[in-house]
């Protein structure tokens, strides 16, 4: 390539069309090869959302994230481009959210005491789905939607795989009201919007860590064997994967969870031994508390082509 362009020297006169060819192919090819940069709308700035948000202001991407909190606007603004106060089921403010967003991330979550709250959680999650599809419709310039959903759609499974192609079992209202969601954002896609939903392990990460979670257990007796599959993904790796949708434009359902496939009982038992706490001891004549095992296979998105920051549990 540079080889041609000393060929076709500037300083000769004749070859004046040349050169621009070549130059404009060669602007074709960094603009394939670098992001582009978007406008991007992720709904519901919180424990993951944030994260995404500072890293795509970070690759400068003009980022447009919401709250329903008034007391949060001025810390998000910091380093977030447009700050929106709104909740997902006010129509007008969905629509003004949508105009001139290219990829559009749906992460809400009911916060504080509404997690409880099954009424809260219908309205988080549906009207939001609803209002943003009807939204859609007029917004034209939205390429993608990427929702956040949860391998709990899959229900109980005695710790069997599943994969994308499983029915979901959904056990609790909750759960329903996950797949109820899915079902409406994929229903809205077509070949100019198209919609992502990745089904997340659990959450963890920076000040969600391991050790919040399980170390307080250490030196208790728990019911049950403690033979329950659970799984986890890292933050990071939620960022990872919703910026490897984007850029592939990926469409349909995605399971998103690391490698570690390991017992709750084995993950405490890292937790305590990490940092040396006592042990978790395990009561199989009490049934256990939740009767949810279920190993997600994240085969999907690995031959899509993405690689787990943290394939293993990091504690
Ligand atoms: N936590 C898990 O382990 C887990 C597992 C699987 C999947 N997921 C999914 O992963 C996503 C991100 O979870 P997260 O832990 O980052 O959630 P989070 O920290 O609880 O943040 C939820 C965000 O949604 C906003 N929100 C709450 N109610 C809303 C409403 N009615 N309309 C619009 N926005 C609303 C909250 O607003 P405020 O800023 O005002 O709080 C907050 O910004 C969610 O979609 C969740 O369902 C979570």
């Amino acid at each position: 390539m540079y080889n041609s362009f000393d060929r076709n020297s500037p300083f000769d006169e004749n070859i004046g069309e040349l050169d621009m060819a070549h130059l404009q192919e060669l602007l074709r090819q960094q603009a394939q090869r670098r992001p582009l940069y978007e406008n991007v709308a992720i709904l519901g700035c919180g424990y993951v959302g944030t994260a995404l948000a500072y890293h795509w202001q970070e690759q400068g991407h003009f980022v447009t994230g919401t709250t329903t909190s008034p007391e949060r606007f001025a810390s998000l603004s910091e380093f977030i481009s447009k700050v929106v106060v709104m909740k997902g089921d006010d129509a007008r403010a969905m629509e003004s959210l949508l105009q001139d967003q290219d990829t559009v991330v749906v992460s809400v979550a009911p916060t504080g005491d509404s997690i409880v709250d099954e009424d809260a959680y219908s309205t988080t999650y549906l009207s939001t789905a609803k209002n943003l599809v009807h939204a859609l419709k007029q917004a034209t310039r939205v390429k993608r939607i990427i929702y956040l959903s949860s391998y709990s759609v899959y229900g109980d499974r005695q710790g069997e795989w599943v994969d994308e192609t499983s029915p979901v079992a959904p056990l609790e209202l909750r759960d329903q009201v996950l797949c109820e969601t899915e079902k409406i954002l994929l229903q809205a896609a077509n070949s100019n919007q198209r919609v992502c939903i990745l089904r997340l392990g659990g959450i963890y990460g920076p000040g969600r860590e391991l050790l919040r979670m399980f170390g307080s257990l250490a030196g208790m007796t728990l019911s049950g064997k403690g033979d329950r599959f659970i799984n986890w993904i890292h933050r990071d790796d939620i960022v990872g994967a919703i910026e490897f949708a984007r850029l592939n434009s990926l469409e349909g359902i995605y399971n998103l969870v690391d490698d570690s496939e390991l017992t709750v009982r084995e993950q405490i038992e890292l937790v305590c031994s990490h940092y040396g706490l006592p042990p978790v001891y395990w009561n199989p004549s009490k049934p256990s508390h939740s009767r949810k095992s279920v190993r997600v296979s994240n085969q999907k998105l690995k031959a899509a082509g993405y690689q787990l920051v943290h394939p293993q549990l990091l504690v």
